[in-house]
């Protein structure tokens, strides 16, 4: 519970910065302090699974010849799934994480940005259901980089 950076983060974001380069995204690579409350904890894991999950699929984007179908469909499937998990997870403004005010004074601005999330990954897993090389995902994989990146520019302190 209370070791919240581990090598195991670091690895995740170096898979974020590797896809960062492939589709012109600007580097996850955050750490937080560690104010951790249960809350912050379930979706900053969510994101890190993400972030190794967008890795993975970024790597084979960047050597297509490495394209195995089984590995996308898996890791697609998991973004689908998961990518409503987060969310109920930002209840309590007290526990801000390294979330922005704008995530609660802009709660409508949030939630459409999740439900995008949720709607592009959704298209990205269905695609990858008959995938048989990476520029069948090509698209759709953009499209949840582009969330990712969307949302963290408002509701994610930067790092700066
Ligand atoms: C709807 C908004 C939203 C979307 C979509 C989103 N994120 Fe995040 N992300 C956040 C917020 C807010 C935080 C800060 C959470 C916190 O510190 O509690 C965050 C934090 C993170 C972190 C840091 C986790 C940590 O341990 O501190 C990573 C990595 C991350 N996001 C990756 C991703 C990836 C990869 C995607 C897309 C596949 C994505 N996020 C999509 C809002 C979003």
């Amino acid at each position: 519970m209370a070791q919240v950076h581990s090598n195991k983060s670091l690895k995740s974001i170096f898979g974020i910065t590797l896809m960062a380069a492939a589709l012109g995204l600007t580097a996850c690579s955050t750490a937080t302090e560690s104010d951790s409350s249960p809350d912050i904890q379930a979706r900053q894991d969510s994101m890190k699974n993400w972030g190794d999950a967008m890795g993975v699929m970024g790597d084979m984007a960047k050597a297509p010849d490495t394209f195995d179908a089984d590995v996308v469909k898996e890791q697609a499937a998991f973004l689908a799934e998961d990518s409503s998990m987060p969310w109920s997870h930002f209840e309590n403004q007290e526990d801000m994480g390294n979330a922005t005010e704008a995530v609660w004074s802009n709660a409508d601005g949030f939630r459409a940005e999740a439900d995008n999330f949720q709607k592009v990954t959704a298209e990205l897993s269905a695609a990858a259901q008959t995938a048989t090389s990476m520029d069948d995902i090509k698209p759709a994989f953009s499209q949840v980089g582009a969330s990712c990146k969307s949302c963290h520019t408002d509701f994610r302190a930067k790092d700066e």
